[in-house]
C-alpha cells in the first residue's frame, strides 16, 4: 500500500489518562487523503497532526457535505491494541457516503491505512479502566464554490482522540427528555447517515433539554411524532415484559454498530430481542402498568447508558427506580468485556492493531 509518513520533531506531552473527559485531546498524528475525479482517491498519508488551511468558499462551510464515523481503539490487559468492528463503521462511512453523494473509500486501504496510523500512536492509547483511543474518521468536500451541487474534490482524514466517558454521569444512568417541538430527521432524508448537519439540527433541542435539567432528548418521528426514534446521539432500547425492543430501522434512524451488537448478542442469550415502530404512549403506558424494567441508549462514544428518568410533557416518569437494570448492565459488561478482551470473541468483532 501506498503510504507516507512524515515524522513529528513535536510529540505532545500525553494527558493524565484519570481525566481525560471526551474528545478534547488529540495526538500526534493524523491521516490525510485526497479525492480528484482524475485520481480517485490518493496521496494516503500521516502528517503531524495540524489545522488545514481552508479556502473560505469550501464546499462544506457551505453546504454541510461532510460525514464521519466514531470508532474506538482498546487496550488490552496485556497491552496489546485493538479495534471493535471497525470495516462496520467504514462500511457505514461508504452508506453515508453515497447518500451524500461523495466517493466511496476502499475499506482495505483504509482499514490499513488506520492500522498504521495506530502502530505509529499506539503509546496514545491509555490503559486505565474505560479509557480508549476514540477515532474519528470524516470526509469532506473541498471544492470552492457556491453554486449548489455535489463537489468534485474531497479530503478524506482521521484524527484520534484519548478519551474517559462520554457522559459526565459515567454508567449512571441519564434523565432525558421528549421533545415534540423539534425533530432529528425524517424518512427520505439523511437521518440514517453521519453526515454533520444530523448534529447541528439536534443542538437547540439538547440546549433546551439541558436548560430543564435533562442530559439528553428522546427524539420522536419526523412525522407524527409518536414513535420514538434515538435519544440524543444514541439509539434507544426499552425492556417491556421482559423484552427488549429497539425501534426499527425506519430510514431515520442511525444504523448503530453498538445497536447491532445489543441485538446480536440479546439473540445469542436466547432474551427475546425485537425491532418494531414503539410509541411513546406505549412507553408511558407500559411504565404505568409496571412493565417497563428499563431503558438505555447504545453508542460507540457511551457503549451503554441506562436512562433512570424520562419527561414527557407534563409527565416525569423514573425507569427501575432510577437504578441501572440488570440487561443494560449485562451488556454494558458483555461488549466491554469483548472489546477489551477480558472475554473471548465468539461473534469475530475484534480487530488486532499491534
Ligand atoms: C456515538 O456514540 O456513536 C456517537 O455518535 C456520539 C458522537 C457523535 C460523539
Amino acid at each position: 500500500m501506498e503510504l507516507t509518513i512524515q515524522k513529528t520533531s513535536n510529540p505532545k506531552p500525553k494527558p493524565d489518562q484519570t481525566k481525560l473527559g471526551f474528545g478534547t485531546h488529540f495526538t500526534d498524528y493524523m491521516l490525510n487523503m485526497d479525492y480528484t475525479q482524475d485520481l480517485g482517491w490518493h496521496n494516503t498519508r500521516i502528517e503531524p497532526y495540524a489545522p488545514f488551511a481552508l479556502n473560505p468558499a469550501t464546499m462544506v462551510l457551505h453546504y454541510g457535505q461532510g460525514i464521519f464515523e466514531g470508532m474506538k481503539a482498546y487496550r488490552r490487559g496485556d497491552g496489546n491494541v485493538q479495534l471493535f468492528r471497525p470495516r462496520d463503521n467504514f462500511n457505514r462511512l461508504n452508506y453515508s457516503a453515497r447518500k451524500l453523494c461523495m466517493p466511496k473509500v476502499d475499506v482495505d486501504h483504509v482499514m490499513q491505512a488506520l492500522k498504521q496510523l495506530l502502530q505509529v500512536e499506539k503509546e496514545w492509547v491509555p490503559g486505565v479502566a474505560g479509557t480508549s483511543l476514540y477515532i474519528r474518521p470524516t470526509m469532506i468536500a473541498t471544492d470552492p464554490f457556491l453554486g449548489v451541487r455535489a463537489s468534485f474534490t474531497y479530503r478524506f482524514f482521521i484524527i484520534l482522540s484519548p478519551v474517559g466517558a462520554y457522559y459526565a454521569e459515567g454508567f449512571n444512568p441519564i434523565k432525558i427528555m421528549v421533545t415534540r417541538e423539534h425533530v432529528r430527521a425524517v424518512r427520505g432524508g439523511v437521518g440514517d447517515t453521519k453526515t454533520m448537519g444530523n448534529y447541528a439540527a439536534s443542538l437547540l433541542a439538547g440546549q433546551k433539554a439541558h436548560d430543564a435539567g435533562y442530559t439528553q432528548v428522546l427524539w420522536l418521528d419526523g412525522v407524527e411524532q409518536k414513535y420514538v426514534e434515538e435519544v440524543g446521539s444514541m439509539n434507544i432500547f426499552f425492556v417491556i415484559n421482559n423484552e427488549l425492543i429497539t425501534p426499527s430501522l425506519s430510514g431515520s434512524i442511525l444504523p448503530g454498530i453498538t445497536r447491532d451488537s445489543v441485538l446480536k448478542l440479546a439473540r445469542q442469550w436466547d432474551m427475546p430481542a425485537v425491532e418494531r415502530k414503539i410509541a411513546i404512549d406505549e412507553v408511558i403506558a407500559a411504565q404505568k402498568e409496571g412493565t417497563l424494567t428499563e431503558i438505555f441508549g447504545s453508542g460507540t462514544a457511551a457503549v451503554i447508558s441506562p436512562v433512570g428518568q424520562l419527561r414527557y410533557e407534563d409527565q416525569v416518569v423514573t425507569i427501575g427506580q432510577g437504578e441501572v437494570g440488570p440487561i443494560a448492565q449485562r451488556l454494558y459488561d458483555a461488549i466491554t468485556d469483548i472489546q477489551y478482551s477480558r472475554s473471548d470473541d465468539p461473534m469475530g468483532w475484534i480487530e488486532p492493531v499491534a
